[in-house]
């Protein structure tokens, strides 16, 4: 009986060991170790042995036998394992330096480019980048803005009205600040936010003057905020984005939405100031229009065009050229 246990063994080890797959493993399995298998068979010979010291003997071997098929299998199943999982590996690799073809020849337009790169800018210094609509209700690119329908201000806005529900009730966005109202109803303070994006005004083209054309917004809520941070953000933007040799100023403007308001300039290195949008600190009832309280809460806003940026940037004479689609224009950037 020992002999016949150490041979089922032997053979059942060689088998192992000859086997290509995990699959011819899995079958070996059952037919070694399953009750069909030689090991069982032996197994249920044991009661025919004549003594007790036979069985015990027998029983003993059985089970060493069992011990060293299953380990071998564990052993074999591992290593076949891993060889298949680098056959797979290897077959599905993608190798990214492969050259596909023809290489690609466009390129993202210079507002896109200049889209992304202040996208990574304020990025870079803590900000998280929300989108909104671009049809827009009255009350969000108005009113929730603290421009209620008689408000002078919404002159300096020309905009095309959308025909759809009541008449004047939506509007393509005229800026990109009804995102604040929106970020400020979707999430708890405190926000650094960024919200870039194209918006529309029913305005005579020019070089400086498109009708649709691109705004980046910003919007700070925590507590304490205060002009100084406003201030302080605006000169570190401009030395990220422009370069270290650039300053900033603020001038006192107006806008019904942050009190107090102001513009923007950039210094370029020759010392030319360049005007790049509005800021200041978000007016209570605009907080209120968000749902939160400025007893709590204050906060700064500012928003600036893209486009005029890319302009300047690269030192294109007329806006509108950036939307002619002349190969001769495009080539160049
Ligand atoms: C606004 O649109 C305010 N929402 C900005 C703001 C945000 C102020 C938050 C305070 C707090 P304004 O109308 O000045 O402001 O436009 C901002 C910038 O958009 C301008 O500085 C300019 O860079 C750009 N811009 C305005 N009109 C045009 C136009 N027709 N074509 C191209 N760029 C324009």
């Amino acid at each position: 009986m020992i002999n016949e246990i150490s041979a089922a063994r032997d053979s059942a080890l060689v088998r192992v060991a000859e086997a290509r797959t995990t699959d011819d493993l899995r079958t070996l399995d059952v037919d070694v170790l399953g009750k069909k298998g030689a090991l069982a068979t032996l197994k249920a010979g044991l009661g025919r042995l004549a003594t007790v010291d036979e069985k015990k003997a027998a029983g003993a071997a059985l089970n060493e036998a069992v011990a060293a098929v299953e380990a071998a299998l564990e052993a074999r199943r591992r290593e076949l394992g891993r060889a298949e999982r680098d056959v797979r590996l290897a077959a599905e690799a993608l190798d990214l330096t492969e050259f596909a073809g023809r290489p690609a020849r466009g390129r993202a337009h210079i507002v896109t480019q200049a889209w992304q790169r202040l996208e990574d800018v304020f990025v870079g210094l803590g900000f998280q980048v929300a989108e909104g609509p671009e049809v827009e209700t009255d009350w969000y690119n108005f009113e929730a803005l603290n421009m209620p329908p008689s408000h002078p201000a919404r002159s300096m806005h020309d905009t095309f009205y959308v025909d759809h529900g009541a008449p004047g009730s939506t509007v393509l966005r005229t800026h990109t600040s009804p995102v604040q109202i929106r970020v400020m109803q979707s999430i708890a303070p405190p926000i650094y936010m960024i919200m870039p994006g194209r918006v529309f005004r029913n305005e005579t083209t020019d070089a400086t003057h498109l009708a649709v054309f691109h705004q980046i917004e910003g919007l700070v809520i925590d507590r304490d905020i205060t002009l100084a941070d406003l201030a302080g953000t605006i000169d570190a933007f401009t030395k990220a984005f422009f370069g270290t040799d650039f300053g900033s100023r603020l001038r006192p403007s107006y806008f019904p939405f942050t009190e107090p308001s102001a513009e923007f300039d950039i210094r370029t290195p020759s010392g030319q100031w360049l005007e790049l949008g509005g800021c200041g600190m978000v007016h209570p009832n605009v907080l209120r229009a968000g749902g939160l309280d400025p007893e709590e809460w204050s906060g700064f806003a500012f928003g600036f065009g893209i486009d005029r940026m890319a302009k300047e940037r690269h030192g294109v004479g007329d806006v509108r050229e950036m939307y002619t689609n002349d190969i001769r224009f495009i080539e160049q950037f």
